[in-house]
């Protein structure tokens, strides 16, 4: 089949370079011009893990185009996916502009029947509103599908290749087919196609994660409350999560949920039932006590220093918002930093991959450090903000030689307590008892 993608950002790369890899003709627009130049010659704008081998891989079979020409690819595929941007508005709210931009130009360009599919994640009763923008434009058929992307950054590829489900909410049969048709690959080897209205299908995406946000929430909750009772939450998740209703995933605390889809949805749900007249009291609450829980260790360095952090050398070990993506946005690296630095503390920040993309924030109000020990060098304090693999088994020997005093917060729980108490550390995690060295 041919194949249009609208929009060449992280949802839209990978699942261009997916559906190349499933057999299909694949053009990919963006009105980027440098960066459709740097696809057309092999440069992958994202990291992603094992992404370039498959691009590259399908240009060279001549499956994936790159080009700025919306009607040159439009006229070629028979079916068009829109994966454009939806920032947050100032309410909260997902803005559609581009979305319906680019409806807009598919109703005044297409000269034959085109099934559209939204693969954004946009509020319920986005299909309407396209649908009502491109027949303003149009008498030629056409039909407008909700088909909701639930992949992770970091496992992108992985996920894509091999999906839980496929939601495609649809009221045509004709569309129905098409995409049948598209994810025939994937649903000969069983993963279910669920197919259902568009409205459900466009809630499916907020609802899967929404809960997974409360999830993490809840047990970051139930993390504080150990402590207060001197309880260990790696035992109680383990004790919950052997319950297959429950399952032992997304029960890991922290230092909160961060990156580009949890906050923004959670938000967006919330906003999208305030103008519906309903009340999401469970994702409210969930949103206040994340925003807490991101700062939750500042309270307790300013403890461990009786209050005064002026001049306190703190390392940072991580600032991606988790493992194995360079995103930092809502990342709980940044919130921590910001605060700490207001204290008066100085911040030398380690994380090789996502390093870059806080120096275009952050510039020179923090240093940088060029591996993880060299981050320790003089340092009051080690804070760990990310899940890196690396962090996991450090040479505790040479963190103690670096480091001016041996005291670690560890908003992510990267170490089991014996090991922080026999190499010497003060050691303070999530929900777990404190390590007083
Ligand atoms: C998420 C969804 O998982 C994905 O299905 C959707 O399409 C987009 O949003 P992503 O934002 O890439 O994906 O990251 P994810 O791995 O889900 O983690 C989200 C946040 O939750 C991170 O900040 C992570 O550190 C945090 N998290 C996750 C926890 O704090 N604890 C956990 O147990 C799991």
């Amino acid at each position: 089949m041919n194949i249009t993608i609208v929009g060449t950002g992280y949802v839209g790369l990978v699942t261009g370079t997916t559906l190349a890899e499933l057999g299909n003709s694949v053009y990919c627009v963006d009105i980027d011009e440098k960066k459709v130049e740097g696809m057309k010659n092999g440069i992958v704008p994202i990291y992603e893990p094992n992404l370039e081998e498959m691009f590259l891989r399908n240009i060279q079979s001549e499956r994936l185009f790159f080009t700025t020409d919306l009607k040159e690819a439009l006229d070629k595929s028979e079916v068009i996916y829109l994966a454009l941007p939806t920032p947050p508005g100032e309410d909260g709210s997902a803005d559609l502009s581009y979305v319906l931009k680019v409806a807009h130009d598919i109703g005044e360009m297409m000269t034959e029947y085109k099934v559209i599919v939204n693969k954004s994640t946009v509020p319920v009763g986005t299909a309407d509103k396209v649908r009502k923008v491109i027949a303003s434009k149009t008498k030629i058929p056409f039909d407008v599908v909700s088909n909701p992307e639930f992949l992770r950054e970091g496992f992108a590829v992985e996920d894509s290749m091999n999906p839980a489900r496929v939601v495609v909410g649809s009221s045509s049969e004709t569309a129905k087919d098409i995409m049948a048709k598209i994810y025939q690959p994937f649903t000969n080897t069983g993963v279910p196609i669920i197919f259902m209205d568009e409205k459900s299908s466009e809630l499916t995406k907020y609802a899967s994660n929404s809960f997974l946000a409360v999830k993490i929430t809840f047990m970051n909750e139930i993390a504080n409350y150990c402590e207060k009772v001197g309880a260990d939450v790696d035992k109680v998740r383990l004790g919950m999560g052997s319950d297959d209703r429950i399952g032992h995933r997304f029960l890991f605390p922290g230092i909160g949920y961060g990156g580009s889809c949890f906050p923004k949805d959670v938000k967006a749900l919330i906003k999208s039932g305030k103008d519906d007249d309903f009340d999401f009291q469970i994702l409210q609450a969930t949103e206040k006590v994340n925003i807490a829980q991101k700062v939750i260790l500042v309270s307790e360095i300013e403890k461990y220093f009786k209050g005064d952090l002026e001049g306190k050398k703190i390392a940072v070990w991580g600032l991606a918002f988790k493992a194995n993506t360079d995103d930092i946005r809502e990342a709980s690296s940044l919130d921590n930093i910001a605060l700490l630095t207001a204290k008066g503390a100085k911040i030398t920040a380690y994380d090789l991959i996502a390093e870059e993309n806080v120096k275009k924030l952050l510039g020179d109000k923090i240093k940088y450090a060029n591996t993880m020990y060299d981050a320790l060098e003089g340092a009051d304090a080690l804070f760990i903000a990310t899940e890196w693999p690396e962090f996991k088994n450090p040479n505790f020997d040479l963190m103690a030689k670096k480091m001016k005093n041996k005291v670690i917060f560890d908003g992510r729980n990267m170490f089991p307590l014996e090991v922080a108490d026999q190499n010497g550390f003060y050691y303070k995690s999530i929900g777990r008892k404190t390590i007083l060295n």
